[in-house]
């Protein structure tokens, strides 16, 4: 079994960077200069995953002409010599193919999944959340292809979070799957709740935003009721799901910035700006010279 696809929810309305996303995407917010949205799909195409569906919304276009030709530019660039630019766009549209629906109301997590059923079909697939920037050699959602080669069932990237912070996130009760292939990485998940306080929490253990999803999730959805904050949650729709089906649980390698969050897409900023062969050095003497 491959999968074919990742779907981008990209429709939400990014509230908690306004005003900077009065009028564009949170997801084209960059990190130094490359949009948020561009690290997911750059993670898709090097898993090897030859298509993008995008569940989109209202003055999201930005993200459409970003991922398309843009042959002014390219004209414009050539003229000027800029080859290497150009082709580096070029790039960009080329990765992967793209599919675009629109979720028409934001209506939750869950929803904006329900919403590309009929661009997936009856297949797996994956989902990226663009907040989750992940950096590592082999990408997050190769490690956890490799764990849904094996047994062909979801599964979904966790991660150890401070208590206190279990109320962010999806969290998992789960069992170590013992096989020695997965160095203590997999668990075996019993149980999940959406966003619990830390009282409440089974474990530390939160999803983040990349997951594989087998199709039997539409139809888990489908008659899922809203829940935390009146929204149709992917986190409720994957504890029914768990009645008819395991779920996996992977403790993915890398480093994850919560870049849709301020101070998370800081530390992206800083960090990432750091690792930059073009830039790493004389950004590093900058903060070094800043007197904190
Ligand atoms: C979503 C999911 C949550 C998950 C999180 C990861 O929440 O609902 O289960 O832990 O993404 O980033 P959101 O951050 O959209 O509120």
């Amino acid at each position: 079994m491959r999968i074919h696809k990742a779907v981008l929810p990209v429709a939400g309305l990014g509230t908690r960077f306004l005003p900077a996303t009065k009028a564009q995407p949170k997801e084209m917010l960059p990190i130094v200069d490359k949009p948020l949205v561009q690290y997911a799909v750059e993670e898709v195409a090097s898993s090897g995953i030859p298509m993008v569906v995008f569940v989109t919304g209202r003055g999201k276009q930005a993200i459409e002409n970003h991922f398309d030709v843009s042959a002014e530019l390219e004209q414009e660039l050539a003229g000027r010599g800029k080859e290497s630019l150009r082709r580096q766009l070029r790039r960009i549209s080329g990765m992967v193919r793209f599919a675009y629906v629109r979720q028409q109301i934001p209506r939750g997590l869950g929803d904006a999944i329900l919403t590309a059923q009929d661009l997936v079909g009856e297949e797996p697939f994956a989902v990226l959340l663009s907040d989750d920037v992940i950096v590592n050699e082999t990408p997050c959602l190769k490690q956890m292809l490799k764990v849904f080669e094996r047994y062909g069932r979801s599964v979904v990237a966790v991660q150890r979070v401070p208590r206190k912070a279990v109320s962010s996130y999806g969290i998992i009760r789960g069992r170590l799957v013992p096989d020695r292939d997965w160095q203590g990485r997999l668990y075996r998940i019993e149980d999940m709740v959406e966003k619990p306080s830390p009282k409440a929490a089974p474990s530390n253990l939160a999803v983040i935003g990349r997951y594989i999803l087998t199709p039997t999730i539409f139809r888990v959805l489908s008659a899922t009721a809203p829940g935390a904050g009146g929204e149709i949650q992917l986190t409720d729709g994957l504890r029914r799901l768990l009645v008819t089906e395991p779920i996996y649980g992977y403790v993915f390698e890398g480093t994850r910035y919560d870049a849709g969050d301020k101070l998370g897409f800081l530390r992206a900023t800083v960090e990432l700006a750091l690792q930059r062969p073009d830039m790493g050095k004389a950004f590093r003497r900058y903060l070094k010279s800043l007197r904190l």
